[in-house]
Order: C-alpha cells, then structure tokens, then sequence
C-alpha cells in the first residue's frame, strides 16, 4: 500500500464498494433531515436502512439516486464522485445506468396509459438503442416471474406484486451495479411480500447487483440484507452485520424498534412509555 499518494492521484475505487457515502447532510428549512451519514456497500451486497417514519431513509435515498441534492457529503458510484446535479441528460442518463430507484407504489412511478411490454421498450431503447429488444424484454418478464399474459396488460390490470415485479424488470433493464428498493414491498399482503423478496434475493445472487434497502420492517431486513443501518432523527446510531445487530443491538433505539415488531406479548404501552424515556 503506497502512503502518502496526493489525492488527485490515488485510485479512486476503493476496495470493492459500489457505493461509498460519506458525510451526508441535508436540511428542509433549517431541520436536519439527513445528519452526518456514512455508508459503504461492496459490490452485491446488501445493505438495509432502518428507522421508523421521519428518520431520513427515504431523503437518503434519493440523494443516493441524485433525485435530491446533499447540503453536504459525498457520494460515489462505482468509483466515480457525483457531485451535484448532472449536467444534461448524457449524464442523467449514464447515472441512471449506475443506480436505480424502486419506489414503494408503482403506481406512480408506471404510466396508467403504457402496456408492461412498451415500459421495457422504452427503457431498453434509452440505454441500449442498438440491441435486440424483443428477446430482452422476454428475458426481463422470465426474471421477474411474469408470464406472456402479463406482457400487454396495463398497470390497473396487475395486481400490486405484479405491478412491482414490473417496476424491478425496468430497474433491472439498465443492468444497473446498485438497485435501490424504498420500501419496495411495504405496500403487498405478507404472502406476497414473501414471493417479492424471494424474487430479488435470486435476482442479487444471479445478477451481483447490490441492493440498498429501505425499509422500517426488521423481518424485511432480515430477510434480504447482509447489513444493517439504524437511522433516528437523520442520525445513524447503530451499524454492522444484520444477524448481530438483530440478535444483540447495541442502542436503546434499535432494541425498541425490535420491540415494536408486532408480536405476541408485546406490549404497545410499555413501548410508547420506553420511547418517551429515550
Ligand atoms: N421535500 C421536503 N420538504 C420538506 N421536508 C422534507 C422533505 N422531504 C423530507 N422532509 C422531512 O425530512 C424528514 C425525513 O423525511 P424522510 O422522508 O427522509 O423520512 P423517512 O425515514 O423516509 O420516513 P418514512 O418511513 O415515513 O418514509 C422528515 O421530517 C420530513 O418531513
Ligand atoms: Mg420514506
């Protein structure tokens, strides 16, 4: 390892994460929304954010994916620092390759008016205006479990896991290096949930695509994460391995958002008494 490199000259990527962010601050009118947070994700890895409403994942999120802009911080993809807005649609469009956004509801991110098949055309066409798109969209509907007969249908005629399978074939499209889910399955009933997070754990395994998954359900996290951190007023306060943080948190806050998974003995009461005591 040289020491000393200056740094204009060093290598940029840095040990195997697709994503590494540094320092993020963001405020809405003078409230810290996002308040110092760092995070790295190797490349396919799976890194879940947690906390309950408000905490800052989603503001997180979206200046992960450059919908919104940092105060503060850094973020680089794949070894690349974006700063700022991108500068024209070229750069729109290559960041868009790197990172994807799945949303919670479909419904507002798909156009009521455009057929399952024509959403995959669209993306293919932007990001891969010479391929073959036919057999890609086939492939791309075969990934996500969704049959010939889902191919032409509009988005009111899907059911919501299937209006989400679709939303994960366009993310996939792009054949990005990070996909990031918010809230991606909180809207679907528990056994459709379950089909969902099936789906993307083969999807990270056969892709390598690395996953930053927002949610505030632990049994979500635990199901589909390597890592974990716990967010609280913009704030991370507790990180590490998914399987040691649930099993032996650390922070008073984490055990009381294990405490809040719904359960049989559990105790609303004395929850809501424990978080005033925080
Ligand atoms: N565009 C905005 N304008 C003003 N305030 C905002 C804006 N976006 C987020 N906030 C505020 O920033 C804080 C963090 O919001 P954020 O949506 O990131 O939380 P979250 O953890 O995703 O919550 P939830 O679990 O409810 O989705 C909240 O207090 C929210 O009201
Ligand atoms: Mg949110």
């Amino acid at each position: 390892m040289r020491k000393n490199a200056p740094e204009s000259v060093a290598p940029q990527r840095t040990s195997g994460n697709v994503l590494e962010v540094t320092g993020l601050r963001r405020s809405f009118g003078g409230v810290p929304a996002v308040d110092d947070v760092s995070f790295t994700l190797a490349a396919g890895g799976s890194l879940g954010i947690v906390g309950e409403s408000g905490s800052g994942k989603t503001t997180t999120a979206r200046i992960v994916v450059g919908l919104e802009q940092a105060d503060e911080g850094r973020v680089v993809v794949q070894g690349r620092v974006r700063t700022g807005r991108a500068r024209g649609r070229a750069e729109r469009i290559a960041r868009a390759r790197e990172v994807q956004m799945v949303f919670q509801d479909p419904y507002l991110s798909l156009d009521p008016r455009t057929g399952v098949q024509a959403v995959l055309r669209e993306t293919l066409r932007l990001h891969f205006p010479d391929a073959d798109h036919a057999s890609r969209i086939a492939e791309l509907l075969d990934q996500v479990g969704l049959g010939t007969r889902a191919a032409d249908a509009l988005p009111r005629q899907l059911s919501g896991g299937q209006r989400q399978r679709v939303a994960i074939a366009r993310a996939l499209a792009v054949e990005p290096a990070v996909m990031v889910l918010d809230e991606a399955v909180a809207a679907l009933d528990v056994s459709v949930q379950a089909q969902v997070l099936n789906l993307l754990a083969d999807i990270r395994e056969r892709t390598g695509i690395g996953y930053l998954f927002i949610t505030h359900d632990l049994g979500v996290v635990r199901c589909i994460t390597d890592d974990v951190i716990v967010m609280r007023h913009g704030r991370i306060v507790e990180a590490g391995p998914t399987a040691e943080v649930l099993a032996d948190p650390r922070h008073p806050y984490t055990r009381l958002l294990l405490e809040s998974v719904p359960r049989p003995g559990w105790d609303p009461d004395r929850i809501a008494a424990a978080r005033r005591a925080l």
